[in-house]
C-alpha cells in the first residue's frame, strides 16, 4: 500500500534536518584534511555542479525496490568492493556491465520475475578502514581509504588526503554515469544480441553450456512475443541500470545532496542508491543522521555485532513511516554466524511491523588472510552463507529479496573455488584488487545459477 506524500513529508517535516545536521554528531571513518581551506573552496564547488542522477530515478527506484520487497522482483546488486581511478576505462566499466547483464538474465530466466540491476559503481571511491594507520618494517601512515581520499602507494604524499580528489572523483563518476547510459541506451542491452555482452571467455567456461542454452531459451521467448504482438517490443532493447556507493565521505554527500523543483525533502544526488557501511551504522553516528534526511532509499549493512533493539531503533529513525522500498537490510555474517545472528535480528524487525527488503551480502562475512598475507574468500563459504540466507528466510516466513556481490569482469583470481576451483597457486595469476576479493565472471555467474536453485526452492511465493 503506497503512502500519502503527505503523511510522508508531515513525518519528515516533524524532525528538523539539513544537509549539515550530521556534523553535529560524531563522524567516524572521516579522513583528516590539513587544509580546511582547501577542503572548503572544493566542497563549493562541488556544490555547484550538475548531479550524477536525477530526483525521478531516485524515486523510480525506491517504487521498483517496494516491488522486490513485496516478492515482484529480485535485487542484484553488484560491482567492485572499490572502483579505483586508473580502471575509470571503456573496458572495465563494459565488462561489468556485461557481467551483471549476463547474472540478470539468468536470474530473470529462473526466478520467471524481474531484477532490479544496481551497480557498485559511478561513485564507489571511498573505503572505511578497521585501522586508520598502516605501518610496513618502521614507517608508519595514514591508510588508503580509497581514491577519493588518498592514493594507494605506500609513501607519504600518496598516503595524504587530498581534497582535489573529490572533484577528480566527481569527474570519474559522471564519466562512468555517462558511458553506461550511452551503452544501454544504445543497444547494448538488447535481448535481441545477447552475444553483444558476451565475455571473451564464456566459450571455454564449464558453465558455457547451461548459459548457452539458457540464451537459446530467452531468443526464443522474445521471438514468439514479438511474433505474438506483431512488432518488435522495445522494453527488450534497453535494461536499468541504477548506482550505488557507500556514503562514506560524508563532506562529498553533503555537497551533492540537493533541493529539487517540484519535490519536498532532499535528495542525494551523487547516486540513487547509498548505502550505511557496517561500521558506520551506530544509530548516534553522523552516518546515520544524514542518512535520516534524503529521501532516496537507503540500505544498511549489518554484521554479527548488531543487536536487536538498535536495530529496531535504525528501522525506526531511517524509516518513520515505514515508507515501502525505503529501507534494504543487507546482512554479511559469514558462512558460520549467520545461523546465529540472523534470525533474531530478523525476528526484531517482524515484531517492530516493520517492512524491509533483505538482502544478503554474502561476501564481507567470509575474507580471511591465507598464510602469504593474501586476503581472500572461499567460494564455498560465499555460497554457504547464501544458501543458508534463503533457508532461514523461509524458515523465519520473510524473504530473501536480493543479493549484494563484489564482482568484476576481469579474469582476475582472487577468490579460491568455483568452477575451476582456483588454488592459492592460482591467486598468484591475477590478483588485482587494492582492496577486498571479487568473484571473476564465471564464479559471479555461478553464484547466480545458485540463486536460481536455492530460491526456487526454498522462498516462499509473493
Ligand atoms: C564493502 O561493502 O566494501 C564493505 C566495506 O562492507 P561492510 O561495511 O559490510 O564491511
Ligand atoms: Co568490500
Amino acid at each position: 500500500m503506497s503512502i500519502p506524500e503527505r503523511t510522508l513529508r508531515a513525518v519528515r517535516e516533524a524532525q528538523p534536518w539539513q544537509p549539515r545536521s550530521w556534523q553535529g554528531k560524531r563522524a567516524t571513518q572521516q579522513p583528516e584534511y590539513h587544509d580546511p581551506d582547501a577542503l572548503q573552496r572544493v566542497l563549493d564547488q562541488l556544490a555547484t555542479f550538475p548531479p550524477l542522477v536525477t530526483s525521478w530515478e531516485v524515486l523510480t527506484l525506491k517504487q521498483t525496490l517496494a516491488e522486490a520487497q513485496e516478492g515482484k522482483r529480485f535485487l542484484l546488486q553488484g560491482g567492485d568492493c572499490a572502483e579505483n581511478f586508473a580502471d575509470c576505462n571503456n573496458e572495465v566499466i563494459a565488462n561489468r556491465l556485461k557481467v551483471l547483464l549476463q547474472m540478470s538474465l539468468v536470474l530473470v530466466h529462473g526466478l520467471r520475475m524481474p531484477v532490479v540491476r544496481v551497480g557498485r559503481f559511478a561513485g564507489q571511491y571511498a573505503k572505511p578502514r578497521s585501522a586508520d594507520f598502516e605501518t610496513r618494517g618502521d614507517v608508519t601512515l595514514p591508510s588508503y581509504r580509497g581514491d577519493l581520499v588518498n592514493g594507494a602507494a605506500f609513501d607519504a604524499d600518496s598516503r595524504r588526503a587530498d581534497p582535489q580528489r573529490l572533484l577528480k572523483g566527481h569527474a570519474r563518476s559522471a564519466m562512468t554515469m555517462n558511458f553506461v547510459r550511452a551503452l544501454v541506451d544504445g543497444g547494448f542491452a538488447d535481448l535481441h544480441h545477447p552475444e553483444y555482452w558476451n565475455l571473451d571467455w564464456v566459450e571455454q567456461s564449464p558453465l558455457a553450456d547451461e548459459y548457452r542454452r539458457m540464451v537459446a531459451d530467452i531468443g526464443e521467448a522474445v521471438r514468439f512475443m514479438e511474433t505474438l504482438a506483431g512488432e518488435p517490443i522495445a522494453g527488450f532493447r534497453r535494461a536499468e541500470f541504477y548506482t550505488s556507493h557507500e556514503a562514506l565521505l560524508l563532506h562529498y554527500e553533503q555537497a551533492l545532496t540537493r533541493q529539487v523543483p517540484r519535490q519536498w525533502g532532499w535528495f542525494d544526488l551523487s547516486t540513487h542508491f547509498p548505502w550505511i557501511g557496517m561500521r558506520t551504522n551506530d544509530v548516534e553516528g553522523a552516518h546515520v543522521e544524514f542518512c535520516r534526511g534524503i529521501r532516496n532509499p537507503l540500505a544498511v549493512k549489518i554484521g554479527p555485532s548488531m543487536a536487536p533493539a538498535p536495530l529496531k531503533r535504525l528501522v525506526e529513525i531511517l524509516n518513520p513511516d515505514d515508507e515501502p522500498g525505503r529501507l534494504t537490510l543487507i546482512h554479511r555474517m559469514g558462512a558460520g554466524g549467520i545461523g546465529e545472528y540472523l534470525p533474531p535480528l530478523i525476528e526484531a524487525v517482524k515484531s517492530a511491523g516493520r517492512g524491509v527488503l533483505w538482502c544478503c551480502d554474502p561476501m564481507h562475512g567470509n575474507t580471511e588472510t591465507l598464510g602469504n598475507g593474501t586476503k581472500t574468500r572461499r567460494f564455498a563459504n560465499i555460497r554457504s552463507e547464501l544458501e543458508q540466507a534463503f533457508d532461514i528466510h523461509a524458515a523465519c516466513g520473510t524473504r530473501l529479496g536480493g543479493v549484494h556481490l563484489e564482482l568484476t569482469g576481469e579474469d582476475v583470481t582472487e577468490c579460491l573455488g568455483g568452477a575451476r576451483d582456483l588454488s592459492e597457486t592460482d591467486l598468484t595469476r591475477a590478483y588485482k584488487s587494492t582492496v577486498d576479493p571479487r568473484l571473476n565472471y564465471e564464479q559471479a555467474l555461478e553464484l547466480a545459477m545458485l540463486v536460481v536453485r536455492k530460491s526456487g526452492s526454498g522462498n516462499p511465493p509473493a
